[in-house]
């Protein structure tokens, strides 16, 4: 199998946050959908997510009504694994993040599934050779980790088990370019992959300006996404660095900061777990930062999220990714 004979994708936890964007994601791009969850209630919740996400993208003249009346056609809702599994070629799995739950899918698309199917996981962090570890077909289990929302975020991460084949890999990859995605593939298995990681390095350290009373939640998150943020959506911080340092480049920013950098190094947190009591610290000072927003900003999480995605279109429309 090639990429180019993906013609229809098995969404499988579809009326989850991530499922129902991939699924999305896979209907706007043209692909045939079956969309699995576990009762009719789901499916209906699947449906009605999938729908909304479809019309917006239209509102937004992502899309025409045609188009988005059309791909809503190209969905096949179902509560019976064996029906949803049988006919793809791709398995986007979306369950909840344990690995009971991946196990047996994986299983069951052994049981009802083509042996060519590729079989890929959401994962936010577990270990693909665990998932795959039960699994006749271990070769065919990767993981395609999407940011949320799926639908709008161009990044996947593509990860491999001990047993994953390169070829799937690449076939993956190939699938998710010419989708429109910005897949990169890890090199070697990692706990929460590339970018989860780097979220979960500055958090740490967001968290701990915060215990040390250097700074509120709501300054913590201006410094970000008034600062760093506005840069991180057009280029990485290797690249920053290299713009950064004039003439010797990402040298020249070593050079200048390096130093400087091991003593803030030095100072900053290494922590290990949650310190105790920091969770309840933090939300109550992201209700403040949510109740100190412009009301055209958005207060709530419903309006905040609807105000993100216009955002973030503009930003995908401008860099050229929708
Ligand atoms: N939430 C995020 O921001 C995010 C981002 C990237 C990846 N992920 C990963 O995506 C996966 C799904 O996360 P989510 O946030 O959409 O969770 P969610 O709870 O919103 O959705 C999980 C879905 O799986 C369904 N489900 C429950 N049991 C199932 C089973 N046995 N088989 C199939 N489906 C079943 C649920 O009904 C639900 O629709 C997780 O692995 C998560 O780590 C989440």
């Amino acid at each position: 199998m090639k990429a180019v004979d993906i013609k229809k994708i098995s969404v499988l936890g579809g009326s989850g946050l991530i499922g129902s964007g991939w699924a999305t994601f896979f209907l706007w791009k043209g692909f045939d959908v079956n969309v699995y969850d576990v009762n009719d209630a789901l499916l209906q919740t699947a449906k009605e997510r999938i729908t909304a996400n479809l019309s917006y993208l239209a509102d937004k003249g992502v899309i025409t009504s045609e188009v988005k009346d059309k791909v809503l056609q190209k969905a096949f809702y179902t509560k019976e694994l064996k029906d949803a599994l049988s006919d793809a070629q791709f398995v986007q799995e979306c369950a909840p993040e344990k690995y009971e739950h991946k196990q047996a899918l994986v299983a069951a698309l052994d049981q009802y599934g083509s042996k060519e199917a590729i079989f890929a996981s959401s994962t936010s962090g577990l270990l693909i050779t665990e998932i795959a570890k039960n699994s006749k077909y271990p070769e065919r289990c990767i993981g395609a980790h999407p940011y949320n929302p799926p639908h709008l975020i161009p990044l996947v991460e593509i990860s491999k088990g001990e047993h994953t084949s390169p070829a799937v890999l690449q076939m993956a990859y190939d699938f998710f370019q010419t989708a429109g995605k910005e897949p990169i593939i890890l090199q070697k298995e990692a706990p929460g992959f590339i970018a989860n990681r780097l979220q979960i390095a500055i958090y740490r350290e967001a968290v701990d300006l915060v215990l040390r009373g250097v700074c509120t939640v709501e300054d913590v998150d201006k410094a970000l996404c008034c600062g760093p943020g506005l840069r991180y959506a057009l280029m990485g911080q290797n690249l920053i660095f290299q713009l950064g340092g004039g003439p010797f480049g990402l040298k020249g920013v070593m050079m200048h900061i390096g130093p400087s950098a091991e003593m803030w190094m030095n100072d900053m947190a290494v922590w290990k777990k949650w310190p105790e009591g920091c969770i309840d610290i933090l939300q109550e000072g992201v209700d403040k930062e949510m109740a100190h927003r412009r009301a055209e900003d958005g207060k709530t999480n419903e309006e905040i999220s609807r105000w993100r995605d216009d955002k973030l279109l503009s930003l995908l429309k401008l860099l050229n990714k929708v």
